[in-house]
């Protein structure tokens, strides 16, 4: 039995006899000389056949071979610097292959197809060279973020999924039935890791959350991947220097794991090798002041109106684009109204209008892909914003009560991963940084 490698190390065993076991990515060749591009999942490598050096019945086979058959193959590895492949530069030439299956046609060519096409066949496209490339990346992202936290002493502590409170707002909840009572989808797990940090000082959770978003952006998913720290004695100054730590890390990360794949998805690392710390502060107010000045400038009237923008008033994308434009590293943008923020979040004091609240905004028109904040430690203000809002005490008792044994001053932050991921691998839309995106037209497949 010769040994089974893994492509990605077909390097190591150049000029040795191998078993390589994969999918048939590609088939060229004329007669007598057959090219398999054979892919693993860890890379491809390119496979040759020579008419001579296999028995017939089993050329016939290669020759026959449609995209996608899955096959067994064993042959010697061979240095050759035009040889195609993930990493290319050796080949394969076959003295032996089994089929395990001919596959049939398969719908996803060469040419070109359209998105919704493609979404459609989701399970299928997620073994497309880009696709492939883009969840690699996503994977290196999320260990990249959690080995920097633990290294950090932040601890990782699970939130539940099923919650009876509402997290963020009322707008986008997911109802359960729980046995007859009326339960949520996690928005987020942010109060539970508020329980968390009294016990454990630095924690994070790091999971899928759910918002039932109306309206469909680039930007906006149902089910998302959110990882969010919270950190106990931690002003919003604090909080900041956490969060572009952690963000230039992950840029850096990923810049040294995957430059094959950064190459495949044509991302420029130029763009990337920017990203690092310290990043950009501003406030709410000052943004503003630049956007009003930024549109003043606009001769296009469509443009101007898209980017109109009064105090008080959230920012959408064309008004998060514009500011992170003003930058090359991601941007902070602080102290935002309170009126357009979550219920939890500290009034800056002597100015209750505004809140202790940060956004990060990623550069080239990403948007904000942080959302973090100062939260109310005081437990009467807290207990009467939440009586304002409508949102019922019953399921804040146990919140509130965290605010009556010990209460400290706290913050801490969500990073929303596929917004990261998209703008990371430079992708226009969070569809393809996710394996299978929850969409508002689309739970399939
Ligand atoms: O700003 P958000 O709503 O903040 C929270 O949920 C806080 N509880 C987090 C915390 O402080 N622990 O969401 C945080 C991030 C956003 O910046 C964005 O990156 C992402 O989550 N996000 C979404 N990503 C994709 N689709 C959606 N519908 C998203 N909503 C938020
Ligand atoms: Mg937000």
């Amino acid at each position: 039995m010769t040994q089974v490698i893994q492509i990605k190390d077909i390097a190591r065993y150049d000029g040795q006899q191998v078993t390589v076991r994969g999918w048939v990515y590609n088939r060229t060749g004329k007669g007598r000389l057959q090219f398999i591009l054979l892919r693993d999942g860890s890379g491809q490598a390119q496979c040759v056949a020579f008419k001579k050096e296999l028995r017939p019945d089993e050329f016939e086979i290669v020759r026959g071979l449609s995209q996608e058959s899955s096959v067994i193959i064993t042959g010697t590895v061979r240095a050759d610097q035009r040889a195609p492949g993930l990493p290319g530069g050796y080949e394969i030439g076959i003295q032996r292959l089994e089929l395990l299956q001919q596959a049939d046609d398969y719908p996803i060519t060469p040419k070109d197809h359209g998105t919704e096409f493609l979404m459609n066949h989701r399970h299928l496209w997620v073994r497309s060279n880009r696709q492939w490339a883009i969840l690699r990346i996503r994977a290196t992202i999320i260990k990249a973020m959690r080995d920097w936290l633990d290294d950090q002493g932040f601890l990782l502590v699970d939130t539940p999924i099923i919650t009876p409170a509402v997290g963020e707002e009322t707008t986008t909840l997911f109802d359960v039935d729980y046995f007859g009572e009326t339960a949520y989808l996690a928005q987020t797990g942010q109060l539970y890791n508020e329980a968390n940090i009294m016990a454990f000082g630095k924690v994070y959770c790091f999971g899928p959350t759910f918002r039932a978003e109306k309206s469909k952006t680039r930007r906006h998913l149902i089910e998302f991947w959110m990882l969010e720290p919270e950190i106990a004695f931690c002003s919003l100054e604090e909080l900041m220097d956490i969060e572009e730590g952690l963000v230039s890390a992950v840029v850096e990360r990923v810049l040294a794991k995957h430059p094959q794949e950064l190459a495949i998805i044509e991302r420029d690392i130029k763009k990337l090798e920017a990203i690092t710390a310290p990043f950009a502060r501003i406030s709410y107010d000052d943004a503003v002041a630049r956007l009003q000045t930024r549109r003043a400038e606009l001769d296009d009237p469509q443009q101007q109106a898209e980017l109109a923008i009064e105090w008080g008033e959230d920012f959408g994308s064309p008004h998060e684009t514009a500011l992170a434009e003003m930058f090359d590293k991601p941007v902070f943008v602080y102290h935002y109204p309170t009126a357009v923020k979550a219920f939890y979040m500290t009034p800056v004091a002597g100015r209750p209008e505004v809140c202790r609240s940060v956004d990060l905004l990623a550069p080239e028109g990403y948007g904000e892909i942080i959302g973090g904040s100062e939260r109310i430690h005081d437990l009467n203000l807290l207990a009467t914003n939440i009586d304002q809002m409508g949102l019922g005490r019953e399921a804040y008792e146990w919140y509130l009560e965290l605010r009556r044994f010990g209460s400290v001053p706290h913050a801490g932050f969500g990073i929303g991963i596929e917004r990261t991921v998209a703008w990371i691998c430079g992708l226009n839309h969070v569809r393809e940084t996710i394996p299978y995106a929850r969409l508002l037209n689309r739970k399939y497949p």
